[in-house]
């Protein structure tokens, strides 16, 4: 498949994967991106999985054309993409590695060699010529590990992003609710932690002109669909909320607390909220859960008490946040206790360690089943939510 007169692509799709990265469902299966450059020099953009080297090196072979390898860069060594360097640098002895210094250091430790006499680094604001196309290496670090770079064709707006810009899903699987939905559960299980990195590469590229991203998983995105995607990216990565609503979040042992979310998400509705997205967080897939925590700018957190604490998967809930940054949000609770009520203040002290989260003190507290009084105070919440 040819990107340009100058790239094709040569990634394989993974529609056997239960779970990415051992955690990720991807319903849709995982594309694993590579790429080919040809012009007076050739150059390969990463490897792929380690179960599809062969399928890769053919498909390589094949974009070549007969001609040799001059060049493998390698943005990322995160074993989805770097599996199949040794194999490569076997079968193309000529050619030379390019990669950040960082990555050098993990090819010793993966290969138990860093290719010497093979090495070109790649550091900030070097290029390559390839003949009439330069490689400019812009680095990326931490997005989505400390050595990625990102390369641009400078004379085509292309960019190769690494990790950013990816999304679950074969190449070109039908997306009924478009590139968004499973490209923001990627960022924010994958790479919402670094924010900060995401936001300084950015401002990089910025005067590049960009036209053409190439992620290492997804689309390739083009046109209205780029300007987009860096749209969204903008948003996720100062952790903004992007939609106007309401996200509930609920564990609930016999549904008395269930009951409650969900008459917390009628009132909310009746109000004129105009989304509420409510998830049971013992039944849902939990990094849909995460996307909805940092897609909306208020949430609710409703548990039960469970051993002097919270429900398990509530607690769970909120280490992903905390672990990938969570801030900058507007929380309310709802607890149920039989005897002891004590979810709230625990949820309250697991979310200590996030920056900006308002909580607002509207609390509903429910002994067993939701009662009169009880619904006013989910009556209070969804006024507080609204106002
Ligand atoms: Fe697709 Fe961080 O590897």
């Amino acid at each position: 498949m040819d990107i340009s007169d100058s790239v094709k692509y040569v990634g394989v799709d993974d529609n056997s994967i239960d779970l990415f990265e051992g955690q990720f469902e991807v319903p849709l299966g995982m594309s694993y991106n590579s790429y080919v450059v040809i012009d007076e020099k050739t150059a390969v953009m990463d490897s792929v999985d380690a179960n599809f080297g062969e399928e890769w090196l053919s498909k390589v072979e094949s974009a070549l054309g007969g001609r040799k390898a001059d060049y493998l860069v390698v943005q990322h060594m995160e074993m989805d993409h770097s599996s199949n360097v040794l194999a490569f640098a076997e079968k193309y002895p000529d050619a030379k590695i390019v990669a950040s210094k960082v990555a050098f250091t993990m090819m010793k430790n993966m290969f138990g060699t860093d290719f010497p006499g093979r090495q070109i680094v790649a550091a900030e604001g070097s290029e390559l010529k390839l003949g009439k196309k330069t490689l400019a290496f812009i680095a990326a670090p931490n997005v989505h590990w400390p050595e990625v770079v990102m390369t641009a064709i400078k004379e085509d707006g292309i960019l190769f992003s690494a990790d950013a810009f990816g999304k679950f899903g074969a190449y070109g699987a039908e997306e009924p609710e478009g590139w968004s939905c499973e490209a923001r559960r990627y960022y924010f299980g994958i790479v919402g932690k670094f924010g900060a990195n995401v936001q300084s590469v950015m401002e990089k590229i910025k005067p590049l002109g960009i036209g053409t991203i190439c992620p290492l998983h997804g689309p390739v995105l083009t046109g209205n669909d780029a300007v987009e995607a860096v749209r969204l990216y903008g948003i996720w990565s100062s952790y903004e909320a992007e939609s106007d609503g309401v996200a509930v979040f609920y564990t609930s042992v016999y549904g008395h607390t269930k009951k409650a979310a969900e008459s917390l998400a009628e009132k909310l509705r009746a109000r004129g909220c105009p989304k509420v997205a409510l998830n049971d967080l013992a039944r849902e897939d939990p990094f849909e859960c995460v996307e909805d925590a940092f897609r909306y700018g208020k949430l609710v957190l409703a548990s039960t008490t469970y051993n002097g604490g919270v429900f398990p998967a509530m607690r769970e809930f909120i280490e992903r946040l905390c672990e990938r940054g969570f801030r900058n949000r507007t929380i309310a609770f709802v607890e149920n206790g039989s005897w002891a009520p004590a979810a709230a203040r625990t949820m309250a002290s697991l979310l200590e360690g996030c920056k900006d989260i308002t909580i607002i003190g509207e609390k509903a507290t429910i002994k067993i089943s939701p009662t009169a009084e009880t619904d006013s105070m989910l009556d209070a919440i969804a006024d507080a939510m609204t106002k």
